[in-house]
């Protein structure tokens, strides 16, 4: 594919291994049915769309091989436009906690859309007014939350508030973190241990762009260290004044990489030292793991957290939000000291009702929905171990509830240079192109997050585990 490829990042493009046969029905279906390996009418799509965007894809993470064309998502499956179907882990990269176009979520749309709300320009909602609410009064981190349509976009801003808090400039990220697109925090995601040299600690690592056309003098700002690793933070603390720390309270842009024991209390205990800003970004974690997000679970509060993704089940939103003295800082009564936060979008009525339907539909009948996701995972991961021990190979499973991972390494790992020093991506990639030939779609990019979804049933799951202990022995044997 000819996508312009960042200098340093190691992707999933061009991927070496021709996937299976994909599983060619539109019904529901535990056979695997071998079809010719072919997405003729993707590649008629793909074509057509190069000739117009760029890549021919609307976000260059999308860009992978097999390059199918999805057409349709209901519940745990999506079908592709050449007449496949698969069990969806991917989730378009996490969102969808309830399933594809959950019904609860899509009547609250329709809803709106037919009280013809287009009015959200003009001035203040209902709408966004009872969303604030019910973020408040069930995520204890937050206390005030503004809106945004991306997490990029909340990423972003939740930076630019800590450096008018604080009045510094420069800000800590992680090793292996994704935060956004913007400036500060495209960087340093799976850099190759050959460009980013061996672990630092304590230390920092340079930083290492993901895009082209982001300013040396910004780039000076920003310091990357390795997740678990408090030793480099107080490091660089002790360096530069730092404004703030963005971190994933578990590192999910490389599977699951969990926080140490103490480590999101050590992070909390330098912000107090060092008068940073800590800010969790919740985008991946949050919703997922429990409507109060990693950090209620955890036990440790942020200064300043962002949602996105399952927030909404799908729908484009994202929350910034926290303490309310940080919050205010949006319409400081100093001019001077006043961040701006402008968005023609923000809390559009569409996405906004979506994630109140979403929240509310996480929070029925006692949490059966995380009940549930908790149910198929632990079946999930205890098939996985069961397959792998079997098969007598080097691996382990990460999960935080229904997010989970296969790490083909002895231990899970700590870190990125743990990771990208253990891992073996190749038989990653393998199988999950593999698996996309048995009907069961892993994102094709080795170590991204496997998301199960509150539609997937124990029928999809043992379909799924029957195709991964198959596709596996294959390539070993
Ligand atoms: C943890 C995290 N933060 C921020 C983002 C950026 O969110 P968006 O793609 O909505 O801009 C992502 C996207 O994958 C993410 O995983």
């Amino acid at each position: 594919m000819n996508m312009l490829k960042p200098k340093h990042v190691l992707t999933g493009h061009g991927a070496e291994v021709a996937p299976l046969a994909p599983n060619k029905s539109t019904e529901p279906t535990t056979k695997i049915v071998e079809a010719p390996l072919a997405y003729p009418r993707s590649a008629e799509v793909f074509r057509h769309n190069r000739r117009f965007i760029p890549g021919g894809v609307a976000s260059v993470n999308r860009a992978v091989q097999p390059e199918i064309v999805f057409t349709k998502g209901q519940g745990a499956y999506i079908w592709d436009l050449d007449g496949n179907r698969y069990i969806d882990y991917h989730a378009a990269f996490a969102p969808h906690v309830l399933g594809h176009n959950d019904p609860y979520v899509t009547d609250a749309v329709f809803s709106v859309l037919k009280k013809e709300s287009s009015l959200y320009g003009s001035g203040t909602t209902e709408l966004e007014g009872q969303l604030a609410e019910v973020i408040c009064r069930h995520v204890p981190a937050a206390e005030s939350v503004q809106f945004l349509n991306s997490g990029s976009e909340a990423t972003c801003q939740a930076i630019r508030l800590a450096r008018a808090i604080t009045q510094r400039d420069h800000i800590i990220v992680m090793q292996a973190g994704y935060n956004g697109w913007h400036n500060d925090v495209a960087c340093n995601l799976m850099t190759p241990l050959d460009v980013i040299g061996p672990r630092l600690s304590p230390g920092e690592y340079p930083y290492i762009p993901i895009s082209a056309g982001i300013p040396l003098e910004h780039q000076k700002l920003v310091h990357a260290v390795n997740f678990n690793d408090l030793q480099s933070v107080e490091y660089v603390c002790q360096k530069y004044p730092i404004a703030a720390l963005i971190t994933e309270p578990i590192l999910q842009n490389v599977g699951i990489i969990k926080p140490k024991a103490g480590y999101l209390q050590g992070l909390r205990k330098l912000a107090d030292r060092y008068s940073f800003v800590l800010i969790f970004d919740e985008v991946k974690t949050g919703f997922r793991h429990g409507v109060g997000g990693y950090a209620r679970i955890a036990g440790v509060m942020p200064d300043l957290v962002v949602f996105g993704k399952a927030v909404a089940n799908g729908y484009p939103i994202a929350v910034l939000g926290r303490k309310k003295d940080m919050m205010d800082w949006f319409v400081h009564p100093d001019s001077s000291k006043r961040v701006l936060l402008a968005g023609t979008y923000n809390a559009h009525p569409v996405p906004t009702a979506a994630a109140i339907a979403t929240i509310d539909r996480l929070l029925m009948n006692g949490g059966e929905v995380y009940q549930k996701l908790e149910q198929l995972a632990t079946s999930m991961q205890k098939g996985l171990e069961k397959i792998l021990a079997a098969l007598n190979l080097k691996a382990v499973i990460a999960r935080q509830g229904s997010a989970f991972c296969i790490y083909f390494m002895d231990h899970c790992p700590m870190d990125w240079h743990d990771l990208a020093g253990h891992h073996d991506f190749m038989r990653d990639q393998k199988l999950r192109l593999a698996l996309i030939g048995g009907g069961v779609y892993f994102f094709p990019m080795a170590t991204k997050q496997c998301s199960i979804s509150f539609a997937h049933t124990q029928e999809d799951i043992d379909f799924t585990l029957e195709q991964i202990e198959s596709r596996l022995t294959q390539m070993i044997h």
